[in-house]
């Protein structure tokens, strides 16, 4: 069966109020005439949000936090709530990223809280997951190691509805510059065996889109396999251009497959 492709970016420490509005107007032109199944999603720096929700509104646009604290309020100096995120709304938010694992020593206890405060608050929430490289290559492993990450992420959550959760595999030996993207098989592998734990936890089909370096060469064969639902993309998707570019090479591949 044919199902909608799920494409998005996180822009992390990046862009400007200039930047974003010539990306957010490139990008939504595209969206008039892209098929009403697929989901676009950008996750920009806090302060941008309300411009772009404001630029955006109507276009179907899913525009998120790139994180969000686990307390609906309260003395936490430089936090955001998810509350507060969904007051000015924003529609879903990133938790799980690498970076904030690595560089803020988040736990997956953590990241449980979070998912479940985000998603009690009305958000759609955006979990990565992901390997570091002493698992590379190992399947074994890396299978409990991802149902792991899952099952803690996802053990206090309420029932979800329909494309409130995304999760993104993002294996961390694959992220950013320097990074190894891993063959389409491998990645279906991976995606498969989170789908067979995410059916045991969630009621709802959630999409697993990939995550790590995918580029405009490397987009195309990361979706021939069905497994994947979409990509998520980093530095490479600042080029509004390069975006679109990876979205239509991504979807035409899939429907020759399909
Ligand atoms: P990248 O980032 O595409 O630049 O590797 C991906 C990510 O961090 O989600």
């Amino acid at each position: 069966m044919k199902r909608g492709l799920w494409f998005g970016t996180n822009w992390k420490m990046n862009m400007t109020p200039g930047l974003a509005r010539q990306w957010t107007d490139t990008v939504t032109a595209y969206m008039q005439n892209m098929p009403s199944d697929h989901r676009l999603f950008v996750m920009p720096p806090y302060p941008l949000i309300p411009q772009l929700l404001r630029d955006t509104e109507g276009t179907g646009l899913i525009v998120g936090a790139q994180n969000c604290h686990w307390e609906s309020r309260g003395p936490y100096t430089g936090e955001i709530s998810p509350a507060l995120l969904k007051e000015i709304g924003a529609h879903n938010v990133l938790l799980g990223h690498a970076e904030r694992r690595k560089q803020f020593d988040e736990t997956d206890e953590v990241i449980g809280r979070k998912v479940s405060a985000a998603l009690h608050a009305g958000l759609g929430v955006v979990l990565c997951i992901g390997e570091g490289a002493t698992l590379k290559g190992k399947q074994t492993e890396t299978r409990q190691f991802l149902e792991q990450q899952l099952a803690v992420a996802l053990r206090d959550i309420p029932s979800i509805q329909p494309e409130r959760l995304v999760v993104a595999y993002e294996p961390v030996w694959a992220i950013g510059v320097g990074g190894q993207p891993p063959q389409a098989e491998e990645v279906a592998d991976a995606l498969s065996s989170i789908r067979q734990t995410i059916n045991q936890m969630v009621d709802e089909c959630v999409p697993i889109v990939y995550g790590g370096s995918v580029t405009l060469q490397n987009g195309r064969s990361l979706l021939t396999k069905t497994e994947t639902d979409g990509l998520f993309i980093g530095r490479h998707a600042l080029d509004p251009s390069t975006f679109i570019q990876i979205i239509e090479t991504a979807v035409g591949e899939r429907s020759e497959v399909e």
